[in-house]
């Protein structure tokens, strides 16, 4: 028997999802970058290999805590409620985690407090007393976020507590002038407090970061950044201790032997990678120690650019230096941000792309997915999400390219050959060129350079779709009955190459497009593709399946223009705050505060549809002015324009006129919503008369 390699062992992570909300574009774009890496890792394992590719939801910290505490609800009754919305959307793209965790669990508890007492015993953790704001009205230590004041440099009111937005000033969040807590609005006092440091500062730290930051493992744009971090050989380490602790009131991992003190979030955040391993393992009766310790993993953490510090420095040396069983990651593949149409994505703007959305309206996730693919490579550079050349390349390039080499061949084989192959059609130089590119494009994955991956394979696809062009099997099949035999069997051969390099074509495409590959390997009629035997020509003789649409176009106006409405809809009717009867209220006002919004009994005298518009009518409203009001609200699906027209509902008249695409908005309507669907205006009791006001 030949020497066989040892076996691959892969343990795969993105970044956790902080569990305050659901997943946005970028979350989605990291698990599609990770998860083509993953897929084309995946063809080439046998079964003696192991891939595993995990995640989880990062539940800890003061944000998540506050966002709980002002919905009424505990922070594991938040986290839940997000986790729950995960499966749907990351089915929805397929993406492929074996595992999806959460930081707020036994295994993560268990792990943060074991790799920090190992920390500790060799010496790399330290208490020590420090000084900070403390909102003594809220009763807690305050992150720089919660706090604002003026710029102690150029007096600009109501700055963050750690930079000036007006000057750019970078400060302590103490040199503030006239602070305030913005949770409760009191004056932050300055309060001590004992907090843990982890000893990043260390020589020895600093030496294995040294060599494991500066060893051509990372990608340039990172290892410079670090190199900026660490300083040069000769100087100083720039490195600072790390605060790695928080005090109650904190959701987070209570410390051994610490009581009221909590692990800062960003410590048991990346441990949350071994947790989710953890659970997946137990599934298999494997312990986490066991498999740890094999000294063939590889360790692979796929994050954006704004965690590198994490990545880089804190997370390897903290595994480094807790030691047996923990092992040091092979390598972090950073990627830059998404950004759209040259724009930062914005929620609160309504630029960008939900991927709730994107899926709710029924958009192929192959799109997103081939989109992103054609624009991902190894370095940490933006991507621009353009609506345009994402119908161009979708459409021109995936389905005009290579789509349609099957399309077009399948009518040619059922026709004239039963769906039958020929014999000798893999011995052609088409079919024979496009499988030596099969290592070229291999490597190409690995190196996560999938834009040029994709480029190679549209080539071949162009050149296939020449060749046939240049075959003009059509000319042939005119006088099909007229053949003689070589005729017949040159017909035969293109047609039989085509769906030869199809195959080939597919495998290729296969990390990105898996559903459309399996589609294809029904339509083949093949066992799924994958790289060990790429080699495997379709059979001399093979029959293929009838052929069956494999994917649509994208329809600009349908799928882009909608989604782009849908979003800017989303954000500006605002959703209800208490989603269903069982939300929990809001926190108390008073009376006052209500006084504050001007509500009138309004009389519907005129509605109508909104051209260009799923969602919204256009209302016209007596309140009793001189003019009615246009109002736009977001009950389309609810009411028929006439059934609305003479009724009596309530209206908030004060609210700011908005400008809305279809024109301006000059108040609201009131209506209720639950968990399920259906919009129920509000109406007051008969005798109500318009502009008559509501308190
Ligand atoms: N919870 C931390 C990560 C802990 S990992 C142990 C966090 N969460 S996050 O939700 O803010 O970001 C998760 C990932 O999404 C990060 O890798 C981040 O870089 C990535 N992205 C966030 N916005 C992004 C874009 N606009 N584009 C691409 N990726 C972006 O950070
Ligand atoms: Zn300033």
């Amino acid at each position: 028997m030949s020497s066989a390699k040892p076996p691959r062992r892969l343990f795969i992570t993105t970044a956790l999802p902080y569990a305050n909300g659901p997943f946005h574009i970028g979350h989605i774009m990291e698990y599609i970058q990770a998860d083509i890496w993953v897929r084309h890792v995946r063809l080439q394992l046998t079964d003696a290999d192991q891939l595993y590719f995990v995640c989880a939801d990062d539940t800890h910290g003061a944000p998540i805590m506050l966002k709980a505490e002002a919905e009424g609800i505990t922070p594991q009754a938040l986290v839940a409620r997000i986790a729950a919305t995960r499966p749907q959307c990351l089915d929805g793209f397929l993406i492929s985690f074996d595992h999806w965790h959460s930081t707020d669990s036994p295994e993560n508890t268990e792990l943060s407090c074991d790799i920090y007492q190992k920390l500790k015993a060799r010496g790399l953790i330290y208490p020590k007393t420090i000084e900070q704001f403390y909102d003594p009205v809220k009763g807690m230590f305050l992150p720089d976020r919660y706090i604002k004041g003026e710029c102690p440099k150029c007096g600009a009111k109501d700055q963050y507590g750690d930079a000036c937005e007006h000057c750019s000033t970078v400060y302590n969040a103490t040199e503030l002038v006239n602070p305030y807590s913005t949770l409760s609005g009191a004056a932050p006092v300055l309060k001590t407090s004992e907090h843990y440091f982890f000893k990043l500062s260390d020589p020895q730290c600093l030496a294995f970061l040294r060599e494991w930051t500066q060893n051509n493992r990372l990608q340039s744009e990172v290892s410079n950044k670090i190199r900026e971090w660490l300083g040069d050989e000769s100087g100083e380490s720039k490195l600072v201790d790390w605060d790695i602790s928080r005090d109650a009131p904190y959701f987070g991992i209570e410390i051994p032997d610490a009581p009221g003190k909590y692990f800062y979030v960003w410590l048991d955040a990346p441990i949350g990678y071994l947790a989710s391993l953890k659970a997946r393992l137990r599934q298999e009766g494997v312990a986490l120690d066991d498999y740890l310790r094999d000294p063939g993993i590889e360790q692979y953490h796929f994050v954006g650019k704004d965690i590198i510090y994490f990545h880089t420095l804190f997370w390897p040396a903290v595994l480094k230096f807790a030691g047996d069983p923990y092992h040091v990651p092979d390598n972090v593949f950073v990627h830059g941000f998404i950004t759209f149409s040259g724009e930062k994505m914005s929620k609160s703007r309504g630029t960008g792309i939900s991927p709730e959305l994107y899926l709710d309206l029924g958009l192929n996730p192959e799109w997103l997915r081939y989109y992103l693919a054609a624009k991902l490579n190894d370095r940490v550079e933006d991507l621009d999400f353009n609506p345009d050349d994402f119908v161009a390349r979708v459409n021109s390039d995936m389905i005009g390219k290579y789509v349609n080499i099957a399309s077009r061949t399948a009518t040619f084989l059922k026709k004239y050959f039963d769906n039958r192959l020929g014999k000798r059609f893999a011995a052609l130089p088409m079919a024979k060129e496009t499988l030596q590119q099969a290592n070229a494009i291999s490597a190409l994955y690995d190196k996560r350079q999938f834009s040029a991956a994709v480029r190679n394979i549209m080539e071949l696809a162009d050149k296939m779709n020449a060749y046939w062009d240049q075959q003009a099997p059509w000319t042939l099949a005119k006088r099909f009955d007229t053949l003689n035999d070589a005729e017949r069997e040159a017909l035969h051969d293109t047609c039989s190459v085509a769906l030869e390099v199809f195959r080939l074509l597919t495998l290729y495409l296969k990390p990105i497009l898996p559903k459309l590959a399996s589609d294809a390997e029904h339509f083949l009629n093949i066992a799924p593709l994958n790289w060990r035997e790429v080699t495997t020509t379709l059979p001399a003789g093979h029959t293929i399946n009838d052929y069956t649409h494999l994917m649509s176009r994208i329809d600009p106006k349908q799928h882009i223009d909608r989604l782009l409405e849908m979003q800017a809809q989303k954000v500006s009717t605002p959703a209800p705050a208490a989603k269903s009867s069982t939300a929990p209220a809001l926190p108390t006002i008073a009376i006052d505060d209500f006084a504050k919004v001007d509500l009138r009994v309004a009389k519907i005298v005129h509605a109508e549809a909104v051209e260009g518009s799923d969602k919204l009518l256009k209302l016209t409203l007596d309140i009793g002015e001189d003019t009615p009001r246009t109002v736009f609200a977001g009950i389309k699906n609810a009411y028929a324009p006439e059934q609305l027209i003479g009724r009596f509902t309530a209206a908030v008249t004060n609210l700011a006129p908005r400008k809305m695409k279809f024109g301006v908005s000059e108040g609201m309507v009131l209506a209720a919503s639950g968990e399920t669907p259906g919009i129920y205006l509000l109406q007051p009791d008969s005798g109500a008369q318009p502009g008559m006001k509501i308190k």
